[in-house]
């Protein structure tokens, strides 16, 4: 097939090189927004007299039937022809003749791939900060469900304190409600239109770039032409984005991985998001919460490769930059794949109250409490954590938990011990008490309940 670009050449491509350099195979998916760019950059052309207006309504319509013919299947890329732009340009000048040729004119594929990335990824953006939404949403409902049901909660995976499942929730709504707000950000600075950049230097021609960002609807364009065709810095944002999303899926699978154990016994996977083993008839294994784990490496990586790729480049434009694509893609498809079946995941989930009420329970988590109620009876603090602690211990070798002691077995740490230390230290109180914003009691989880559910329905 001859080139686009055959003019200057004496010798067609190596067929090894066609399909080496071809990015037709992954960058297909861009055909849309390739050409909605192509349609305003047409249209701009002739408004402006640098094309006959009669060859730029020409473009513009059959530029509309491809994408239609595109979209019913009809169409069939080639790989000689390189990418989706140049694809797209054979299709319609094989179609209309002359005024297809003019379409390049004052732009070049350096610009052209720069807007396509730019309008395809703030599209793919906006779809994953839908699925947050109900990510959020789904944490928030746990929530509801969770205000009296205490847990312990952990630091070090040592049992340390109190809190309710609820607040444990409102934690990961906390994470992807950043996460939703970064990639608000990121659509913001990716929302710059770069046509008119030309291959690096801009254009010759009178092109009206403020109306070609007004069609697209770009909230304004880019201010320098090097930076304009080799800046990916909005490709990196969002990677870094996908890469914290997955990050906090990972934490939260983590974590339900554990939970589900036998030792832990806090949740049961549904039977429709767990799979079984094919030699123990026993197993029921949370492999839905491991892929999600274990995806997470494969986004990191995506990151990780795209930022190497970007560093050692010379402005403006290199070939190198075509990597983009596969990288980014398949963090896009890895979050958008994950997403929806770690949320039902959650949501089919069996949360077992009382296996997570002995476990906070059983673990000295009111201990800090038991301190707390001896400074208040006026003991200085450092006092009352040994004396405390020799309490702990006590109830260590002799198989109780603090609450269980009798007042005869209070005394010997303390007389100024009184039957009020078993209101003090009774789970209820010690998740209550915390009562600071932000913390676990019932009423101030309450009230961010409220707020997250106003934020959500906001959006
Ligand atoms: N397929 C290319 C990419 O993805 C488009 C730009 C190519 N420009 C060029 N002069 N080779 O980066």
């Amino acid at each position: 097939m001859a080139k686009l670009w055959g003019g200057r050449f004496r010798k067609s491509t190596d067929k090894k090189v066609d399909d080496f350099n071809s990015s037709i195979r992954f960058d297909k998916r861009m055909y849309k927004q390739d050409i909605n760019g192509s349609i305003a950059h047409a249209t701009m052309l002739g408004n402006q007299g640098v094309i006959p207006k009669e060859d730029s309504d020409k473009i513009v319509a059959e530029l509309k039937n491809i994408l239609a013919d595109i979209e019913n299947g009809k169409v069939e890329f080639l790989i000689d022809a390189e990418d989706i732009h140049m694809n797209i340009e054979k299709i319609l000048t094989d179609r209309i003749g002359d005024a297809g040729k003019r379409l390049h004119t004052g732009r070049s594929r350096n610009d052209q791939v720069a807007v396509d990335i730019r309008m395809y990824l703030m599209d793919e953006a906006t779809e994953i900060s839908e699925m947050l939404k109900h990510t959020m949403s789904v944490f928030v409902d746990l929530a509801k469900e969770h205000t009296d049901t205490i847990m312990p909660g952990y630091t070090h995976l040592q049992k340390a304190q109190p809190i309710t499942f609820a607040h444990h929730a409102m934690a990961y709504y906390e994470m992807f409600k950043r996460d939703y707000l970064r990639l608000q950000d990121c659509i913001d600075r990716t929302n710059v239109m770069p046509l008119g950049s030309g291959a690096l230097a801009g254009t010759t021609y009178p092109l009206d770039r403020e109306s070609v960002a007004d069609m697209l609807g770009f909230n304004s364009i880019t201010m320098n032409s090097l930076d304009g065709v080799s800046d990916r810095d909005f490709v990196l944002e969002l990677a870094s984005c996908l890469s914290i999303i997955m990050m906090h899926m990972s934490r939260f699978s983590e974590e339900l991985i554990l939970w589900s154990s036998n030792e832990f016994s806090f949740v049961e996977m549904d039977d429709a998001f767990s799979t079984g083993s094919s030699i123990m008839p026993q197993k029921k294994n949370p492999d839905v919460a491991e892929l999600i784990r274990g995806k997470t490496g494969r986004v990191y990586g995506n990151l990780m490769g795209l930022l190497t790729m970007m560093k050692g480049i010379p402005l403006a434009y290199n070939k190198d930059m075509q990597e983009d694509k596969e990288q980014i893609f398949d963090s896009i498809d890895t979050v958008k794949l994950c997403l929806p079946v770690f949320c039902d995941m959650i949501s089919t989930m069996k949360v077992n109250k009382v296996n997570m009420y002995e476990g906070a329970k059983g673990g000295f988590t009111n201990a800090t409490d038991a301190a707390d109620y001896l400074v208040k009876k006026g003991l200085p603090f450092r006092d009352a954590h040994a004396v405390i602690g020799n309490m702990v211990f006590y109830c260590i070798e002799n198989n109780k938990a603090i609450d269980d002691l009798t007042m005869d077995e209070f005394k010997t740490f303390s007389n100024i011990i009184e039957d009020d230390i078993y209101d003090a230290v009774s789970m209820e109180t010690c998740v209550n008490d915390r009562n600071v914003i932000g913390g676990p009691a019932k009423a101030v989880t309450l009230e961010a309940i409220e707020k997250a559910e106003k934020f959500i329905s906001e959006q």
